[in-house]
């Protein structure tokens, strides 16, 4: 009986493409091999072959309170045991939908569907549907998932590529996307208002929407330039263009009312996923009112069997309660073991000097670039003056000390609601083992 990841990744070759379910999770990025995953518990995952990482991945954002909380188990188990899905009308969907309008102040209706993607796809059908205009504006390293109007200048790139940051060059990121899918999507850098304005004065009013994550979050972590969220808004409304804020990672994550209520925006749109499934494949499109039914019958379409599962409505409905109970106490955790870590790693990339390294992080999401710079503020100088191969052998490395971080520079590293400061701790000292002998 084969039972070593090395075994079990050279079976997976044979059969899943690039031996895993994304580039993220395979041998691309996990050299020599991913360590195949047993079984998780609080904030720690232990692989087949019995070695425990301290996970600061957490599913890609999706598991704030951790692996197995005991209200997730048990709402799933009680759950199911009477029906796991309907596709009819449920009490459930009712709750949560009301405790998400409760929670963030920019949604005052909801549509429940799966995953990011279709959020996101859903809410630019419903911004063209209601403006009645075309457009849409999306920045450069802003990921908003994989569909064809918006795979568009995501990934990072050589910086001679991009073209003049007043037009840049929209670098499609897939082969497969028809030229018309993405002739109305417009590419702007992001964290520079002058950029964003030029274009808008142009073409405004053909824009349906300008959407964007609030912090980047799918080049590392690169928080917003002071007012600048509240800059896009404003421009939004001068030209009746609405403000979409992608908030898959942000969502239940920087503040109960997302990185919206953090920054003290009002978007017209937001979008969620990841953390509001709470490991399952739940997603949501919210926002004012008027513009929400937009999506009722008739108007802009979007259907789904497994929309507003039972299931993953009882389950993301006692997540959020778990987030929120004492004064959203859950959500002070997430943010305070982040910010604790992330000063933690401060303190010892200032404390050597064999690398120029820094860390930067917004509460929960935080990522480490080896760069010369003392700060990364925009797509662009990551992709000129980050050393993302370097990460990729740090985090490699860093996982033979058992600590779980993705690879992939662009992506981040993630607090829950279980790290403690013992974890914590010993992170630190396997990064600062790490970084003695990293070349
Ligand atoms: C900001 C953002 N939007 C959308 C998506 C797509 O979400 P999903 O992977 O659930 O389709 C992601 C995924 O990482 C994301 O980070």
């Amino acid at each position: 009986m084969i039972n070593t990841s090395k075994e079990w990744t050279k079976r997976a070759s044979n059969v899943l493409v690039d031996g895993g379910s994304s580039a993220a999770r395979s041998s691309l990025v996990f050299h020599p091999y991913p360590p195949y995953i047993d079984h998780g518990l609080g904030s720690k995952i232990f692989d087949i072959e019995g070695r425990g990482y301290i996970d600061w991945m957490m599913a890609f954002g999706a598991l704030p309170l951790g692996h197995a909380h005991p209200s997730i188990v048990d709402t799933v188990r009680n759950t199911i045991e009477t029906g796991s899905h309907f596709a009819a009308a449920t009490t459930v969907e009712v709750e949560l939908a009301e405790l998400i309008c409760k929670l963030v102040p920019a949604a005052e209706k909801v549509r429940f569907c799966n995953t990011g993607t279709e959020a996101v796809m859903a809410a630019v059908r419903l911004a063209r549907g209601y403006t009645g205009r075309k457009k849409i504006i999306k920045f450069e390293g802003h990921y908003h998932g994989w569909s064809d109007a918006v795979l568009v200048s995501s990934n990072p790139q050589k910086l001679s590529s991009l073209g003049h940051p007043h037009s840049p060059v929209g670098i499609l990121d897939s082969s497969g996307i028809p030229a018309g899918a993405v002739e109305n999507t417009i590419v702007v850098p992001w964290n520079d208002i002058d950029l964003l304005e030029r274009v808008m004065r142009d073409k405004g009013r053909d824009v349906a929407c300008v959407m964007m994550e609030g912090v980047m979050s799918n080049i590392g972590v690169i928080p917003p330039k002071d007012g600048y969220l509240q800059e896009v808004e404003k421009l939004c409304k001068k030209y009746d263009s609405l403000f979409y804020l992608d908030e898959t990672v942000t969502g239940f994550r920087l503040s109960p009312g997302g990185c919206a209520e953090l920054f003290d925006i009002k978007p017209d749109i937001v979008s969620f996923g990841k953390a509001l499934g709470q490991g399952f494949p739940l997603a949501a499109i919210c926002g004012k009112a008027d513009v929400m039914d937009g999506l009722s019958w008739g108007k802009v379409m979007h259907y789904g069997t497994l929309n507003a599962c039972r299931t993953l409505c009882a389950v993301s409905l006692a997540g959020l309660n778990e987030l929120s109970k004492e004064n959203n106490a859950g959500f002070k955790k997430l943010k305070q073991q982040g910010n604790y870590i992330s000063e933690e790693l401060k303190k010892i990339f200032m404390s050597q000097n064999k690398h120029s390294v820094i860390c930067q992080n917004v509460g929960s999401i935080f990522q480490i670039y080896f760069t010369e710079k003392n700060k990364i503020e925009n797509f662009r100088e990551y992709c000129d003056c980050v050393d993302s191969a370097k990460y990729t052998r740090f985090a490699n490395d860093l996982r033979k000390q058992g600590v779980y971080v993705n690879p992939s520079n662009s992506l981040h590293s993630i607090s829950s609601t279980v790290h403690s400061n013992t974890d914590i701790d010993e992170t630190i000292m396997a990064v600062e083992k790490v970084l003695s002998q990293l070349n």
